[in-house]
């Protein structure tokens, strides 16, 4: 396994399960097939509504002796509604209750968008905070007190642009160590991964396959299909692998951390062998060249025409 590196000299396996809309009744098996086949990073978040059954797969790996607690690199996100400084500990309590964890390898941000505490999913203007309310630096204020109280080892965000990680960096004491971003070759984000690593952060690409279970409700009927793409599909062939494959080993390629998530036991295995694949420059610019900005987590379901967010705001133009 490759792994990517904390500046602390903590490693992190570069290809780690997505477990974003696994749902319960598939998770626990899934989680576990994923162990048995090598994984030892495992991408979770509150949000995914399946926690508690995860961690029944963690107690199940550890207790048989399959894995140590040690040996897997364990990744959670604090939800918009406990962005106050005052939420982010019991959030993440919380999640390490349904994971049946002591710590987190790593605890993110997982939107710079904040929701009134209790909100799952704000529809209206009175559910949101805005950034005068919840300052960013408050939430991330949070997330130092969480690693110094040793219940995450590291701290980062997701959806954060390059704006958003500069007002962080002037006034973090523990400077942010990750951030979790869409990235495939529809939308490679150079700019932003450049900062990033310029920082010293680490990357990770969240919907490397495109992400095409989402519900229909999140989903355009007209979006392409990266794991239909031709010049993917030309690749593959030219690697003798699957086009899912060659989308894993774009990131790895690249040093960033990649979640696709499966249920399927054989797909679980197939994407862990991408870390094999070694694309080469020509291959990985063609690849880079396929950028058409395209988003398929694009963030309206933040901005409805309540909400004091916006997409420009949200997004680097
Ligand atoms: P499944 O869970 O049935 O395997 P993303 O990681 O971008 O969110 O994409 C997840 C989607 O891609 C899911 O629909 C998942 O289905 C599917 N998927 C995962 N691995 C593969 C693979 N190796 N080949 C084709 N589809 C895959």
């Amino acid at each position: 396994m490759k792994y990517i590196t904390f500046k602390n000299g903590d490693q992190m396996p570069i290809v780690g399960l997505g477990t974003w809309k696994s749902k319960p009744g598939e998770v626990y098996q899934a989680v576990l097939w994923a162990l048995e086949a090598g994984y030892r990073h495992i991408d979770c978040a509150a949000i995914y509504d399946n926690e508690k059954e995860v961690g029944r797969a963690f107690e199940e790996a550890f207790s048989s002796g399959l894995v140590k607690r040690e040996e897997v690199f364990v990744t959670s996100k604090l939800w918009n509604n406990s962005h106050r400084f005052e939420d982010v500990i019991p959030a993440l309590k919380k999640t390490l209750e349904d994971l049946r964890l002591d710590y987190l390898n790593l605890y993110l941000v997982h939107w710079p968008i904040a929701f009134k505490q209790g909100v799952g999913f704000a529809r209206t203007r009175e559910e949101f905070y805005t950034y005068q309310d919840v300052p960013l630096a408050q939430t991330w204020a949070g997330m130092e007190e969480a690693k110094a109280q040793d219940l995450c080892k590291h701290i980062g965000m997701s959806n954060f642009n390059i704006s958003k990680l500069e007002e962080i960096f002037k006034t973090a004491k523990e400077e942010p160590e990750m951030n979790q971003i869409e990235l495939h070759p529809y939308l490679p984000q150079e700019k932003l991964v450049n900062f990033c690593q310029s920082k010293g952060m680490l990357v990770t690409a969240y919907s490397p396959l495109g992400s095409g279970d989402r519900a229909t409700s999140i989903k355009k009927d007209d979006e392409p299909n990266l794991l239909e793409a031709e010049k993917i599909k030309e690749i593959a062939s030219k690697y003798q692998c699957t086009p899912a494959q060659v989308l894993i080993a774009f990131s790895i390629a690249r040093n960033i951390a990649v979640i696709p998530k499966s249920v399927n036991q054989g797909r679980i295995s197939e994407n862990l062998k991408a870390a094999k694949i070694q694309l080469d420059g020509s291959d990985m610019q063609e690849l880079l060249n396929m950028d058409t900005h395209y988003r398929y987590i694009d963030g309206s379901f933040f901005t409805n025409p309540y909400s004091p967010y916006s997409l420009e705001d949200l997004w680097e133009k």
